[in-house]
């Protein structure tokens, strides 16, 4: 059983990354496999409506989401982690959710049962509305999306902000053991 976390900052080793990494190690706890996945510096362009993945499971534009296409597909769990952009998700997590949600979704429904969640950080503002941005993409895809006890965001603005945010930390905590209660109860 292994759940990925991935992180649309374009930032290495920030906010978004710190709190992702503290909810895996809440899954890691409970005896699943973990991963985390930066998008930071990796090329993901967003859909150009080729239509291609309808008539199979593959993308043709030539850059890096295919292969996280395949992670996600082989995980028991799917994190996705954005700091807010202009009261937003980013737009390198914007593109891998239309990209790999495409696929995912023409005709196939390659993400069925998994089960996973968002996770959102922010300076300020904006934390709301994107954690709602990412919950629609899992439940269109047909996935289980455990609660905590808040809504899956955290303050923070320079790097390791966030650690300092114990109320946001603390979330994301008891979402990780909410995420891995429900991967072992539907895989069991
Ligand atoms: C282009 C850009 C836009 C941002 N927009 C917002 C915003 O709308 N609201 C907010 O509170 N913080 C905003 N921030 C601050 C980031 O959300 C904040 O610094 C966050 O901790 C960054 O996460 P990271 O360290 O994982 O990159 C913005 C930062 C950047 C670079």
């Amino acid at each position: 059983m292994k759940v990925i976390g991935i992180v649309g900052s374009p930032r290495k080793g920030g906010n978004t990354e710190i709190l992702t990494a503290h909810t895996l190690k809440a899954i890691a706890e409970e005896g699943l496999e973990t991963e985390l996945i930066p998008l930071a510096g990796l090329d993901i362009k967003p859909c150009n409506a080729c239509g291609d993945c309808a008539k199979e499971e593959w993308c043709p534009i030539e850059d890096d989401l295919f292969p996280i296409y395949v992670k996600m597909r082989e995980a028991d769990g799917i994190i996705l982690a954005s700091p807010v952009y202009y009261s937003s998700a980013t737009a390198l997590i914007k593109a891998l959710m239309e990209r790999a949600g495409h696929i995912s979704h023409s005709g196939r429904q390659a993400f069925k049962g998994k089960v996973g969640g968002p996770l959102v950080v922010a300076r300020r503002a904006g934390q709301n509305f994107t954690v709602a941005q990412l919950t629609f993409w899992f439940q269109i895809l047909d996935m289980v999306v455990p609660g905590s006890t808040y809504w899956n965001m955290a303050f923070g603005r320079q790097k390791g902000e966030v650690s300092q945010d114990e109320e946001g930390m603390r979330t994301a905590w008891t979402f990780g053991k909410n995420v891995a209660l429900v991967v072992k109860k539907l895989r069991a």
